[in-house]
């Protein structure tokens, strides 16, 4: 038990992003270099966001990390490389000659408690919040104000996106230390306001193979990754802040969609290969398609990563049709009200135009749940001290 309060406590939260250009593949384990750049749409706080508390104090003996309220251990490789850099980096800004706005020493211990108000179990990617979270907390608790890519980035990848609302590139950079390998903004989360993202979550029994091993065999052994990173992702960066930037979403959703399908291409031509999609993803591939050529263009664009899941692009006119058309393909086995979760959307009927579309051979239960949700800003810091998750004593509050 500490005998006295920590000298600083801050409490952060970071959201999801979801790649529409997918970073796959490392040209350094070590420092997490990516082969080739990508681009991620930031998803709403509201919906889906991690909280992380960092503490430090005195009295604390060593570093400590609690998640969703169970301790874990603070020696795993990437959390200790994250705690590396944001010591180096405080400590270079001491160098510097920056006045050191508080009054601690860089050999203090850290406690941290990190929650999802997402479940887990859901297969959401979280690494990519939850590291963000951790990046941008300890920057707060050690005073350090630099770019927090390189942070964030040594715990997971995407995890760089997460620091940024709106529309975020992490630049893959060419320099072998990777200082220029960071993310940076495209476009603000309020450029797009009509602009939605659905999460389907499909039920699957399967654990899927990990990014960070699945990519580190696409990388050893599929020359269809090689080629895609050289000679087809920069165009597609390009040609994708160009869609952003003008608010295109014909083209945004097309090149969202090939590019999932070419990330997922690469999985198959990995060896021995890999694959993250199900049944009920292809059904939702194809019940995308069946809308889009019903409607005679692109008004709903899907994207998947390392698991079945669904991402949907569309924009706010069309989310309530399409919500329908999930219905009708994948009855619900939850009641209504719990198969939609988030942002409020109005039931309609389907026309049977659309119903004769979409075919008759719905799979009940397909879809656990869908999460409506939007664009949404970066990282945020808690002003409330009733927020943080550590107690005076530096330990996990209790749950409420
Ligand atoms: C398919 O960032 O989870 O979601 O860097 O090894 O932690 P590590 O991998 P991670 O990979 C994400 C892969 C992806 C595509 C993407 O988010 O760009």
């Amino acid at each position: 038990m500490a005998s006295e309060e920590p000298v600083e406590v801050v409490t952060c939260t970071a959201p999801v992003n979801i790649a529409v250009i997918k970073y796959w593949g490392k040209r350094d384990e070590e420092l997490i270099l990516p082969i080739n750049s990508s681009l991620s749409v930031t998803l709403h706080q509201d919906q889906l966001k991690t909280t992380t508390t960092a503490a430090i104090s005195r009295d604390f003996t060593e570093d400590r990390i609690w998640l969703n309220g169970r301790e874990e251990d603070v020696g795993q490789p990437r959390l200790q490389a994250c705690l590396r850099e944001i010591r180096r980096l405080a400590r270079k800004r001491r160098s510097d000659g920056h006045e050191d706005p508080l009054p601690l020493s860089l050999s203090y211990k850290v406690h941290v408690a990190s929650v999802n108000n997402f479940p887990t179990a859901a297969g959401l990617a979280s690494s990519a919040a939850g590291y963000a979270c951790l990046a941008y907390t300890l920057a707060r608790v050690y005073g350090v104000e630099s770019d927090l890519s390189e942070v964030a980035r040594r715990g997971s990848g995407s995890a760089c996106r997460s620091l940024y609302g709106g529309f975020v590139e992490w630049q893959m950079g060419q320099r072998a230390d990777g200082k220029d390998s960071v993310a940076r903004q495209v476009a603000p989360e309020s450029h797009w306001p009509e602009l939605r993202v659905l999460i389907l979550v499909v039920s699957t029994e399967r654990k899927p193979t990990g990014s960070t091993a699945g990519m580190q065999t696409s990388v050893e052994t599929s020359a269809l990754l090689r080629f895609r990173a050289e000679a087809l992702v920069p165009a597609r960066m390009a040609e994708m802040s160009r869609c952003v930037r003008e608010r295109d979403f014909q083209a945004f959703g097309q090149l969202t969609m090939k590019d999932s399908n070419q990330f997922h291409a690469t999985c198959l031509d990995t060896f021995p290969p890999i694959s993250y999609l199900s049944d009920t993803s292809r059904r939702v591939i194809r019940l995308v398609h069946c809308f889009n050529a019903h409607h005679g263009r692109t008004k709903v664009a899907y994207t998947f990563d390392a698991g079945a899941n669904a991402v949907i692009f569309t924009l706010d006119d069309t989310v309530a049709e399409f919500v329908a058309a999930v219905r009708h393909s994948f009855p619900p086995e939850l009641n209504g009200d719990k198969f939609l979760k988030g942002l409020p959307v109005e039931p309609v009927p389907l026309s049977d135009e659309l119903k004769a579309a979409l075919g008759a051979d719905p799979t009940p239960g397909g879809i656990k749940y869908i999460i409506a949700t939007q664009v949404g800003p970066g990282p945020q810091v808690l002003d409330d001290p009733g927020a943080h998750l550590l107690g005076p004593d530096g330990l996990p509050k209790p749950a409420a």
